[in-house]
């Protein structure tokens, strides 16, 4: 394993593609000055979310987990003029840093940061029977994920994509035995998720800035 190399060839890609411009840079920065964990995804998995939404026309994007805000700059930017963005946090810190870049990013009218508990969040757009989401990305607390599935397909339609980062772990996923509850969490998902009903599921395993891990990738027919 060569992990400068994966590198390499994200700063190659990224360079390419002019992925890193100036309101990401700036998103960047600032979950720095604020002390935010660097756990958000690659420029290249950012844009890689970005096609994926912008693909299946994808209008209404659910996504768990904010942080910084940004993946949720690239989900936005994905659902186009008159799209929306429901983003949850726990954070408070990290909800705020994310209202700042999305300001910053012009695109605050169409994301709407939801602080709080993600799983009581979801709870509640449950019950209120909101219109379902088109595509939904997962990238939150890693032992929280199994109990985030039942109420993401309650809230999505046929043909709703759903993807969820880190579902490798730098392959400690294989490992059956293993007490991290992180890794335990990400398993459980992975296996509710193969056994649900009607999604059609795979993993791409992931190298480059962030490391090895993965994205599960589902789609519910
Ligand atoms: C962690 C969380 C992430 O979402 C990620 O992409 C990488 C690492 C973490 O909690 O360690
Ligand atoms: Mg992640």
């Amino acid at each position: 394993m060569d992990e400068s190399l994966w590198s390499k060839v994200d700063a190659y890609a990224t360079d390419l593609f002019g992925l890193l411009d100036p309101v990401l840079a700036s998103v960047v920065s600032r979950s720095e000055e604020e002390d935010l964990p660097a756990i958000q995804v690659s420029e290249c998995q950012g844009k890689f979310l970005e096609i994926l939404v912008r693909g299946c026309r994808a209008k209404r994007v659910l996504e768990v987990g904010t942080l910084g805000g940004f993946s949720t700059i690239f989900l936005a930017r994905g659902v186009g003029p008159g799209g929306t963005v429901v983003t949850l946090e726990l954070e408070p810190r990290h909800a705020a840093v994310a209202r700042e870049s999305l300001r910053e990013s012009g695109l605050e009218h169409r994301v709407e940061v939801r602080e709080g508990d993600a799983h009581e969040s979801l709870s509640r757009m449950v019950t209120e029977g909101v219109e379902p989401f088109d595509f939904v990305f997962i990238d939150a607390e890693k032992s929280g994920y199994p109990r985030y599935l039942d109420p993401v397909l309650r809230l999505s339609r046929p043909g709703t994509m759903l993807v969820a980062d880190n579902v490798v772990r730098r392959g400690e996923v294989v490992d059956a035995g293993s007490d991290d509850p992180d890794v335990r969490g990400i398993r459980e998902f992975n296996a509710r998720v193969a056994a649900a009903p009607g999604l059609e599921a795979t993993i791409l395993q992931t190298v480059g800035t962030k490391g090895h891990d993965g994205l599960l990738i589902a789609v519910l027919t």
